[in-house]
């Protein structure tokens, strides 16, 4: 920009050039311009001025005679318009030259013509209006490319700028998937540390097997059925998972026992599990919303559970579907109760309104079917359950129970269907940390 805005404007004097084959007008001419401003450049004829334009293009003005041998003065204009287009044309020629000066004008583009003799002070009035006008084209057309020359800038410039733009934005689109990615690792590596708090429960609590899992599993269909948003279903699947961790801190003694079966001091300890809970979770600020879940899960809907007493529409929608989930799978738990389907949908009924939130039964009833109907019994005929050797069992297999390391640690839940893949890995955890018992599994009856 700078470069072209710097472009000065031309300061040499303007030249002409003036044809006679008269010596002597020649001289005269000259001697009439010398006081003028111009460069003066003289021809004898039209052939030898056509020379002096080949070599110098920048004339301004071209004065020539009609009468001449040779070109004559209308020839020689019209060829001088291919080497100097830009040059403004005058005709000197006599009366009766009238054809001339049409051929002139029309095909040499001549600008006027001036008869001869003329008078000096007209000639020198039409040269000067003549330069002026020659000069007012060249500044017009030095204007002109200046301005063509911005507008090319302006054109790279703004090229350059979609490009720089398009750069970014394909930067800004890198670096949001990036980023997005780095979430989404975020996110699973949470959801991994949930799994591996719930292990640690069901460790420590080796009666619970995969208790935490199966809520989970029946809290988040419930909650779908729902129409939960997926940010709930979230928040209750981390509370359904964890739902027991304040059972760590209670002691071995009390673990192995119902609820029924404890004394009422072991009772006021059993009850402090779910406010420890909340207690535990509180230090990871994204597990907050969860830990509000976990320390009702044993609110009753009448407002008869523990350890707030809340009911109805005050205990949170999450905590009330954990609390049915968690009841149904510790009733399947207890098979000594004989639990099949229909007694465990019995027993909601029957808790709805009272102990469960009433809204929740219809959905329960048709989802303890969807997660528990190949390991329950249908009333009478239904399926019995066998130990196996790990040698024994085969694709296709039920398991009647968790299949647990010699440690402790759940392979897979009950429920689970036997494949190549679960049957090779369970073999090698049989390998490297044996369990005493076999492979419970279900056969028809
Ligand atoms: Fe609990
Ligand atoms: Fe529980």
């Amino acid at each position: 920009m700078t470069e072209i805005a710097s472009e000065k404007k031309p300061d040499t004097p303007l030249e002409i050039l003036f044809v006679d084959d008269e010596k002597n007008v020649l001289q005269s001419l000259r001697r009439l311009f010398i006081d003028e401003d111009y460069t003066i450049n003289l021809a004898n004829s039209g052939e030898e001025a056509l020379e002096i334009l080949k070599n110098n293009p920048d004339i301004g003005l071209i004065v020539s005679d009609q009468r001449m041998p040779g070109l004559k003065g209308s020839e020689f204009l019209e060829k001088s318009k291919e080497i100097s287009p830009e040059s403004i044309r005058i005709l000197l020629t006599g009366y009766a030259d009238i054809n001339a000066v049409a051929d002139a004008i029309n095909r040499g583009g001549a600008y006027r013509y001036v008869t001869k003799p003329w008078k000096d002070e007209e000639l020198i009035q039409i040269i000067r209006d003549a330069a002026r006008r020659y000069l007012l084209l060249k500044e017009n057309k030095r204007l002109q490319e200046i301005i063509r020359k911005q507008n090319e800038e302006l054109k790279r410039w703004n090229t350059q700028l979609e490009y720089f733009v398009q750069e970014q934005t394909i930067e800004i689109q890198h670096k949001s998937e990036e980023l997005q990615k780095l979430n989404e690792d975020l996110k699973k590596n949470f959801r991994n540390s949930i799994f591996a708090f719930s292990g640690l429960i069901e460790l420590r609590d080796k009666k619970t097997g995969s208790h935490s899992k199966n809520v989970a599993e029946l809290s988040v269909k419930i909650a779908r059925a729902m129409d939960l948003p997926d940010k709930d279903i979230e928040t209750i699947t981390a509370a359904a998972l964890l739902h027991d961790i304040g059972k760590i801190g209670i002691p071995d003694m009390l673990l192995l026992k119902d609820f029924e079966e404890m004394d009422k001091v072991a009772k006021h300890e059993y009850m402090q599990h779910p406010v420890r809970g909340q207690t535990a979770v509180d230090s990871v600020e994204a597990l907050r919303p969860a830990g509000i879940l976990i320390r009702h899960h044993h609110e009753w809907f009448n407002g008869f559970g523990f350890p707030d007493g809340l009911s109805g529409g005050k205990i949170p929608v999450g905590a009330r579907i954990i609390a049915v989930a968690d009841f149904v799978d510790k009733s399947i738990r207890n098979p000594e109760q004989g639990s099949t389907l229909e007694i465990i949908s019995g027993k909601i009924k029957t808790g709805a309104g009272t102990r469960f939130d009433p809204q929740l039964c219809p959905y329960v009833e048709a989802l303890i079917k969807e997660v528990y109907s190949k390991i329950l019994p249908h009333g009478k005929g239904g399926t019995i359950e066998i130990e196996l050797h790990v040698d024994e069992i085969r694709d296709g297999m039920v398991l009647a129970k968790d299949v647990k390391s010699g440690t402790g640690l759940t392979l897979l839940p009950r429920g689970t269907v036997l494949n190549l893949k679960n049957i090779h890995s369970l073999k090698r955890y049989y390998e490297l940390d044996p369990s005493e018992t076999g492979i419970f599994v279900l056969v028809e009856r």
